[in-house]
This record gives C-alpha cells, structure tokens and sequence, in this order.
C-alpha cells in the first residue's frame, strides 16, 4: 500500500491505496462518491470520467497514485439539490437525463468544454462528447441541453 493526498472537489483524503487500484475504484469504493459510474472499464463508454485538472479523463484507466498532485472534481462537486449547476438544470430541463448513468460524465465533460469554449457551436459541442456514450437520448437533447446552458450563462 502507498500513501496518497487526494484533492477533491476542495476537500483533501489521506488514505493508504495500492499501486494498481484505479481512481473509480478509490472515488466509489474508497471514498463513497458514487456519483462516478462504474461503466465498462476498458476506455470505452466514458461514464467514469472526472476532472483532474479541468480536463475530462477516464478515472478507470488512472491510478490513484499518480492523481495525487492533481485537484479532482467529480459530480458531487457540481452544483446541489437546492443549487443546480446551471449545466444541470438545462438537462433537466430538455430531458437530457433519462436513465442518468452517463449524466454526471456527461455534465463534467460538458463543464469542462465551457470552461474553455464558453460559446461553442452545435459541431463542437458534439465533438467534446464523442468519447461519451449514452444508451438512452439519442445525444439531440444533450447537445441541446449544453448549448442551451451555454448561451444562459451569457
Ligand atoms: S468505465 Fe471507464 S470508460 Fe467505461
Ligand atoms: S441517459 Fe441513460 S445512458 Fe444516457
């Protein structure tokens, strides 16, 4: 076991991890933070992605011990039930959530696009969400949802 300090979402973990244990891993089982859906595990469907730095990266192929340095922001960082995240008021709004097991790598990956593109057109928007998948809304609403936000936030 390895001695690790997690920053995430603003609050630090001290824990002991092994060598090999993934980031999801550490976030669901570890430290409870479920919000980050346990997918595929291969790199495929993009539901366990996590900020590490602002940027979107697959937490079931990262280990623990290499984010240490790193500030971690994962769904339970993002908005509250009585403060929405601007983001998620949209998909609620255009039906963007339907199952919800994509939703919160949806929300963070579209976060991070609007931290850096804040205006981005329908094309772009696309792009940044390529790499995640979603059973269940046909992606229309998504894109909606995250333009929609966009043009909100001014
Ligand atoms: S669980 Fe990580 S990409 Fe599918
Ligand atoms: S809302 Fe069900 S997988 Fe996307």
């Amino acid at each position: 076991m390895e001695p690790v300090t997690l920053h995430i979402n603003g609050a630090r973990h001290r824990l002991f991890v092994a060598p090999h244990r993934t980031l999801l891993e550490t976030l669901r089982e570890d430290l409870g933070l479920t919000g980050t859906k346990h997918g595929c595990e291969l790199g495929e469907c993009g539901a366990c992605t996590v900020l590490i730095d602002g940027t979107p990266v697959l937490s079931c192929l990262t280990l623990t011990v290499e984010v240490g340095d790193a500030e971690i922001e994962t769904i339970e960082g993002i908005g509250s039930i009585a403060r929405p995240h601007p983001l998620q008021q949209a998909f609620a709004r255009f039906g963007a959530a339907q199952c919800g097991y994509c939703t919160p790598a949806m929300i963070l990956t579209a976060k991070a696009l609007l931290d850096r593109d804040p205006h981005p057109d329908r094309e772009t928007i696309a792009e940044a969400i390529a790499g995640n998948m979603c059973r269940c809304t046909g992606y229309l609403p998504i894109v909606r949802a995250i333009a929609a936000a966009a043009e909100e936030s001014g």
